[in-house]
């Protein structure tokens, strides 16, 4: 399956899976499909490994990595986990939510993995090639986006090769990724405070329901406190040309991204289903990128459900 591609590409079957375990474990760079998004990932307890994660995203060094683990159990063995950071785990993982916690001192993970924090991002993964990747290999696997940074997110193998062909050892293509935005990232304190950093799959609405009166955790406004996602600053999954957002009527030169009654030249989705329209949005803005028309202007998304993890990725790349 390789192609012309400068990389390998290798089906997610067995065989690609103990091939992707090889790699990893000699500190190669193998994307690797998650129930979010494609994953560029490396061992995390490796500095070399992970420093080529840096370099084939072109990724600032201060902008930490999620630490991808099989379940909450070899989670402790990197952070603390408070009694609400153990509920949330136990039954929310395998799935798209990622936990900042306060980092173990003796945690063995390449120290640029944290980019210095007290803190580590850590997610157990529902997809399962992910997860039998994790099963095969005695390390936990840091991994960003498969993406060049500040770019569109790659949801299936095509988008991977679009901007990290040559730049990575091998793709595992899984086919296109379910849920198709990353996952919501949560900061969970010792002080009994919790904070969503980053809107994803998983509504934190629903969350605050399901867990604050038996944890007792009092939710923070986004942003409120000084510690912050640090990715979550900049400009981001940028499609390289201006993007309009809430519009109904189209110019001429604009590549229209429709969603229910807006119609347009990629649909998000034509019966106005959220689920729908995440699991689409980075591919509409991969067509979008690639058409010939100079300018993309996007239909509105109410902001409710998921529909807020999809305004928050179009508004920074439309930033
Ligand atoms: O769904 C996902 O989360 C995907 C898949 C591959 O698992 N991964 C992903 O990684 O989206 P990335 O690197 O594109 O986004 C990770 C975010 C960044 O905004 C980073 O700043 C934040 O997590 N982050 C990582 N460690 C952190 C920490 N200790 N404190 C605060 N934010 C952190
Ligand atoms: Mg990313």
């Amino acid at each position: 399956m390789s192609g012309k591609n400068a990389t390998a590409v290798l089906l997610a079957d067995a065989q690609g899976i103990a091939r992707a375990a090889a790699i990893l474990e000699r500190g190669g760079l193998v994307a690797v499909p998650t129930e979010t998004v494609y994953g560029l990932a490396a061992r995390a307890d490796s500095p070399e490994a992970v420093a080529k994660i840096y370099a084939a995203k072109g990724r600032p060094d201060f902008n930490p990595l999620i630490v991808h683990v099989r379940d909450a159990e070899q989670a402790l063995r990197y952070a603390e986990l408070s009694g609400a950071a153990q509920a949330l785990a136990s039954n929310e993982w395998p799935g798209p939510l990622t936990l900042v916690l306060p980092r173990k001192p003796d945690a063995a993970l390449a120290p640029a993995v944290t980019a210095g924090l007290p803190t580590v991002a850590l997610r157990a993964p529902a997809h399962p090639v992910m997860r039998t990747l994790l099963q095969a290999v005695d390390f936990p696997l840091a991994a960003p986006s498969a993406n060049r940074s500040g770019f569109i997110s790659p949801t299936t193998a095509p988008h991977v090769l679009q901007s990290l062909d040559g730049r990575v050892d091998l793709v595992l293509d899984g086919g296109p990724c379910k849920s198709g935005l990353e996952s919501t990232i949560l900061a969970v304190r010792h002080d009994g405070t919790w904070e969503e950093l980053r809107p994803g799959p998983l509504d934190l609405g629903a969350l605050h329901q399901q867990y604050s009166a038996d944890t007792g955790l009092r939710l923070l406004a986004s942003g409120s406190s000084a510690i912050e996602a640090p990715g979550q600053l900049e400009s981001h999954y940028a499609p390289g040309k201006p993007l309009r957002l809430n519009a109904t009527l189209a110019g001429d030169d604009e590549f229209v991204i429709g969603f229910g009654e807006v119609g347009g030249d990629c649909t998000l989705s034509a019966s106005g289903d959220l689920n729908d329209a995440a699991t689409r949005l980075y591919d509409c803005l991969h067509q979008a990128a690639a058409s010939d028309r100079p300018r993309i202007a996007v239909a509105p998304v109410p902001e409710e459900g998921i529909g807020r993890a999809i305004n928050d990725r179009l508004r920074r790349a439309a930033a």
